[in-house]
């Protein structure tokens, strides 16, 4: 199919744009963790670049898209073949399928005499993503996803960061085994992932499981590394020699070998015992610090288990107890707006207390404002609400609305600032605008206001910000620098109980009056807009070198022409620029300060400065686009392929080809740790 028809300088065009295109997509996914458009979008940018490419390959230049980090994201995993198939397990709802089951197994083995029952083991069914990780002469050598049953996708590598998941087996375990299991998030570390993603305007994940799923397919290790995931095994796949004679044993050998194992099982011959087990785990399970979604029962012997085979998918030895979702209805009183650290406007839903699977809930999340209206939920409606993965309570349906009830107005003002809460296009989530006015974002932005990379003032860290805006001394950035004149009483409000005395508010004062200079990216950095890092602020500035010129002359069109800038992060700035609250404050702080132009010729000079350096292999420590970017900032060029003008090539874990053409070359080779020493 003949996709690009078209010269030379058009498809330059299009290349440049796609690109810039990507290496943004590319920073939002490896560097903030928060993309914003789909994998499958991004897929086409991909291939849309690579056709051109293919056509007119003079349009490849080093740091095209293709030669480097987001490289990894098209070729997408390699394939493994199970050799024994992973299977799903058939479903039970009530008692009575489980009696069925026993009944069922009992005659396939032909045993019918009362009393001979069969002994089974009971486990929690971790409610994660399962693998399959394989060990060829007690070496971790691969280990896949489900997938379909019969061939996974490669994630050893991501494997390998699972700290609860060992690399090595004992000298005396088979020649080849594959251990089966679950990787989970812990709900407390899903918790804390999501908050971090609300903030950062990226998708949620739904529950625990979907999380855990997505941590895993991640193609950059170290973002799977970050996630704290966990394992326990329950299953074997092939074995070259048996390990143990039962699904006790089993759980035993693996638990020896140093995996870790759900708690606790039970194995019994009666099936009220095994329904009592289902039930005090049922009840206890928010106690737990991961999703289980039910019990597996298992047929302990594993030569019955062999004798009784499979039916379609799932085997006949095994099936999996569901619990039953936990849900209630209630009625919805009213909705009301969080607003996070980072502006994001959540909507809240207050109910009328009622108790879902043994807790009280009253309040729940709606999201965002899709979400109530594609459901339309309304103030006074009956709502059903469920425990989501046990963890957040969702509203997942409106059940009935009352009479006249009017669907929900989402503001468009920040309900604690009244700044202007804009929604950008291809995202979920209304945000605040007013970054330096608003009390809910305040404290974070003045820490982040004076932080190393910001004004950096002596003896102003987190703990003094807390303390100055909890009296009352310091609102806005512009209050910093005007403390010692508003403050007659030297701190006297703190003196006494906070540890202030008259040497320690004389040097705060003097700390404050040194940065009163400021450059301008540091200014810019400071000021905390959303998605300017510190290396955007000092494109910024060496793009309009004064901030007058950036007050005066800002424009969409020109932004997007500076490198790393794309539409999301343009439009950012302008909100920032234009609400009125920040203008004023923007005017007070000027009157404070003397930010100065940006400086061409910048002094750091480092090891890396007009170097070309090549980053190759998985590193642990950051990802590639905070490696790229701190090069860039010692001054180096990064490359995407080695050649003999590369100076030094950084590489990470399973370092392959570029690796080796750098020591046939007689490249410097820098490890991460070695890198890290330098910056
Ligand atoms: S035993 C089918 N034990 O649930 C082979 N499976 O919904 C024997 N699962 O595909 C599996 N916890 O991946 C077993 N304690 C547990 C489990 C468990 C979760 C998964 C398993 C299976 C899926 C079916």
């Amino acid at each position: 199919m003949e996709l690009f028809d078209f010269s030379l300088t058009d498809a330059k065009i299009k290349h440049d744009k796609l690109a810039k295109e990507i290496r943004h997509h590319d920073s939002l996914y490896y560097a903030k963790d928060a993309p914003i458009i789909s994998d499958a979008e991004y897929d086409k940018k991909r291939r849309e670049i690579e056709e051109i490419e293919a056509k007119y390959p003079e349009l490849i230049t080093d740091d095209s898209p293709t030669q480097n980090v987001g490289a990894k994201v098209s070729e997408g995993f390699s394939k493994i073949t199970h050799t024994v198939p992973m299977l799903s397990l058939a479903n039970a709802f009530t008692a009575d399928d489980i009696v069925d089951f026993q009944v069922k197994i009992m005659k396939f083995l032909g045993m019918v005499v009362p009393g001979e029952e069969i002994e089974i083991f009971a486990e929690q069914k971790i409610d994660g993503s399962s693998c399959s990780i394989r060990y060829e002469n007690s070496v971790l050598v691969s280990a896949a996803t489900r997938g379909d049953g019969q061939i996974g996708e490669d994630i050893t590598t991501n494997i390998k960061t699972i700290n609860n998941i060992p690399h090595n087996l004992p000298a005396n375990a088979p020649e080849i085994i594959d251990i089966r299991g679950e990787v989970f998030m812990p709900t407390s570390s899903f918790e804390d992932l999501n908050k971090t993603r609300l903030e950062e305007g990226a998708q949620l994940f739904a529950n625990p499981r979907n999380a855990a799923a997505g941590s895993l397919r991640q193609l950059d290790a170290a973002v799977t590394a970050a996630r704290n995931l966990k394992f326990f095994g329950y299953a074997l796949g092939e074995t070259s020699a048996p390990i143990a004679d039962t699904q006790l044993g089993i759980r035993e050998t693996l638990q020896s070998w140093g995996f870790d194992v759900p708690n606790p099982i039970v194995v019994t011959k009666k099936v009220t015992e095994l329904l009592e087990y289902y039930s005090k785990i049922m009840i206890n399970r928010t106690d737990l610090e991961y999703d289980i979604d039910g019990i597996v029962y298992k047929v302990n012997d594993l030569k019955l288990q062999d004798r009784l085979g499979y039916v379609s998918r799932a085997p006949r030895w095994a099936i999996a107890h569901k619990f039953p979702a936990e849900q209630a209805i209630t009625t919805l009183k009213a909705i009301t707006i969080q607003v996070g650290r980072t502006g994001a406007l959540t909507p809240v839903a207050e109910l009328e207390p009622i108790t879902v699977g043994g807790v009280v809930v009253s309040r729940a999340t709606l999201h965002n404002e899709d979400e109530i209206e594609r459901k339309d939920i309304r103030i006074g409606d009956k709502v059903r609400i469920e425990r989501a993965g046990d963890v957040i309570p969702k509203i997942t349906e409106s059940i009935e609305h009352i009479k006249n009830s009017k669907t929900y107005e989402f503001p468009k003002y920040c309900p604690v600032c009244g700044s202007d809460a804009i929604r950008e296009e291809d995202e979920a989530i209304r945000r605040c605008q007013g970054g330096l006015v608003c009390e809910a974002q305040a404290v974070e932005r003045l820490k982040h206001f004076v932080s190393k990379q910001g004004f950096d003032i002596e003896g102003m860290g987190e703990k003094v910000i807390k303390q100055l805006w909890d009296s009352n001394l310091i609102k806005s950035p512009s209050d910093i620098f005007t403390l010692a004149e508003s403050d007659k009483n030297s701190l006297t409000s703190l003196k006494n109980k906070e540890g202030w005395g008259e040497l320690s508010v004389k040097n705060l004062y003097k700390a404050i009056d040194d940065k009163r200079d400021v450059s301008l990216e540091r200014f810019i950095f400071a000021l905390g807009i959303r998605q300017i890092g510190h290396a955007t602020a000092r494109r910024l500035a060496s793009h309009y070198l004064s901030f007058e010129a950036i007050q005066n002359n800002l424009n969409y069109d020109e932004l997007l022409e500076i490198e790393d800038i794309g539409p999301a992060v343009a439009k950012d700035i302008i909100y920032f620029f234009s609400e009125e609250h920040n203008k004023q404050e923007l005017e007070r702080l000027k009157k404070q300060l003397n930010i100065r132009d940006y400086e061409r010729v910048q002094s750091v000079t480092s090891l890396f400065t007009g170097k070309i350096v090549v980053l190759t292999g998985t590193l642990t420590e950051m990802t590639r686009a905070e490696a790229k970017s701190k090069l860039e900032l010692m001054g180096a060029k990064v490359s995407g392929s080695v050649s003999s003008k590369t100076d030094y090539v950084i590489a990470g874990l399973d370092a392959g080809s570029k690796l080796k053409k750098a020591q046939e070359l007689n490249i410097t080779v820098l490890s991460e740790n070695d890198f890290i020493g330098i910056i």
